[in-house]
């Protein structure tokens, strides 16, 4: 990654920084002011998000090409919007941050050349950020806290624990060697009939089911690697709903409280592990545990979260569900880190569909493994 450096970083002398951050990687335009005080304090001047749900509900999935065009179509209107719930012009700006990756390439050109535009045209420095950085370094916005700490990323495109040392330095301990969780709650609302996306869905069916009726498989679970597969748990929901079709409420009620006990015992065992990795890794281990990702809102699953925190001695810091999900104040931020530390990027840098957070991560073994 091509970086140039401040000669001095605005931390040491004392600034208060003002970023604007654009979000388009994927099926969310956003468009995001905020603020970073010299000891490190964030504070959120506006936050707007563009759902393109609707435009993709009927295929039961993101397509690549409508999300460009609904991104094009309203990038624009939600800076300007943006800017002026904050209360600020372009001169009031330390910075402009834009998503460079990962995602769909269409939605992070958009939102990369007008990021790039706008910092060009008001002679502003430009920061490049990466997606998953982006959601890591979330809780330095929400609860103040500083890396160290261990991050359980769960969203419809990730499912990660990294161990977040610093802004710019990430290990990545587990990875999904199939499916990203957020994913396979999709693919299981679709197969039982039920609408997109599919997390709220299942979560909402699941409350009302018997989770013992159904047997299912946990994948991975008590495995050395820390590594993830949903895609062998997904085809034992199939087999089981073929099986007892055709399925009544109570039948998809059941499947879905099954499938959802399955992925808390996937996550805990999961989480947990790297939590041994790290502690064996590292002689100060981080003591606190955070989540990002819209699976996070799923109850069921923070409530495992919070049990296994309390039983490993951790902390758990959770953003609230707006932060979790895909944002703009987040870009901001982490584009207001980058910049205190000196950090600031060239107006050629380029849109990057695929950009581990840990290049050097082992590959996890399995075919299709997402970074
Ligand atoms: O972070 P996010 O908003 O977007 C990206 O994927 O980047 O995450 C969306 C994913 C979807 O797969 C959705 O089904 C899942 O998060 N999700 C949930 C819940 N709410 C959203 N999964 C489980 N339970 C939920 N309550
Ligand atoms: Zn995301």
């Amino acid at each position: 990654m091509s970086l140039n450096q401040f000669v001095r970083p605005p931390e040491a002398s004392g600034e208060r920084l003002i970023v604007l951050g654009i979000e388009a990687s994927c099926d969310e335009t956003a468009a995001a002011v905020v603020v970073r005080d010299p000891s490190g304090r964030g504070e959120i001047l506006s936050n707007i998000v563009r759902s393109q749900l609707a435009e993709h509900a009927p295929y039961g999935g993101v397509v690549p090409e409508i999300a460009a065009r609904a991104h094009v179509e309203c990038l624009d209107t939600l800076v300007a919007a943006a800017l002026s719930e904050a209360g600020i012009g372009l001169a009031g700006l330390s910075a402009v941050a834009a998503t460079a990756g990962p995602g769909l390439n269409g939605g992070l050109v958009a939102g990369l050349v007008t990021g790039k535009a706008l910092a060009l045209a008001s002679g502003l420095p430009f920061l490049a950020i990466n997606h998953l950085e982006a959601h890591a370094l979330t809780v330095g916005l929400t609860h103040g806290l500083p890396p160290p700490y261990l991050l359980l990323l769960v969203s419809g495109g990730h499912t990660q624990t990294l161990l977040v040392e610093g802004v710019g330095h990430h290990r990545r301990l587990g990875t999904t060697v199939d499916d990203a969780i957020g994913e396979a709650f999709d693919k299981t609302a679709k197969l039982l009939g039920l609408g997109y996306p599919g997390g709220p869905e299942v979560e909402r069916m699941a409350r009302l089911g018997d989770a013992a009726r159904f047997p299912l498989p946990r994948p991975m679970v008590g495995r050395d690697e820390p590594h993830f597969s949903l895609a062998g748990l997904k085809t034992a929901v199939r087999q089981r709903a073929e099986a007892a079709a055709p399925l009544t409420e109570k039948d998809i009620a059941d499947l879905c409280a099954a499938f959802e006990e399955a992925v808390c015992e996937i996550i805990a065992d999961r989480v947990s592990r790297a939590m041994e990795l790290s502690e064996a890794a590292f002689a100060s281990a981080p003591s606190w545990l955070t989540v990002a990702g819209g699976v996070a809102a799923n109850k069921r699953i923070s409530k495992a979260l919070q049990m296994l925190a309390a039983e490993r001695g951790y902390r758990l810091a959770v953003p609230p569900p707006a932060l979790c999900t895909d944002n703009a104040a987040m870009i901001a931020w982490a584009g207001a880190e980058r910049l205190a530390k000196g950090f600031v990027d060239p107006l050629d840098f380029p849109a990057k569909p695929r950009w581990p957070l840990d290049p050097d991560a082992p590959a996890a073994v399995g075919a299709g493994v997402k970074a």
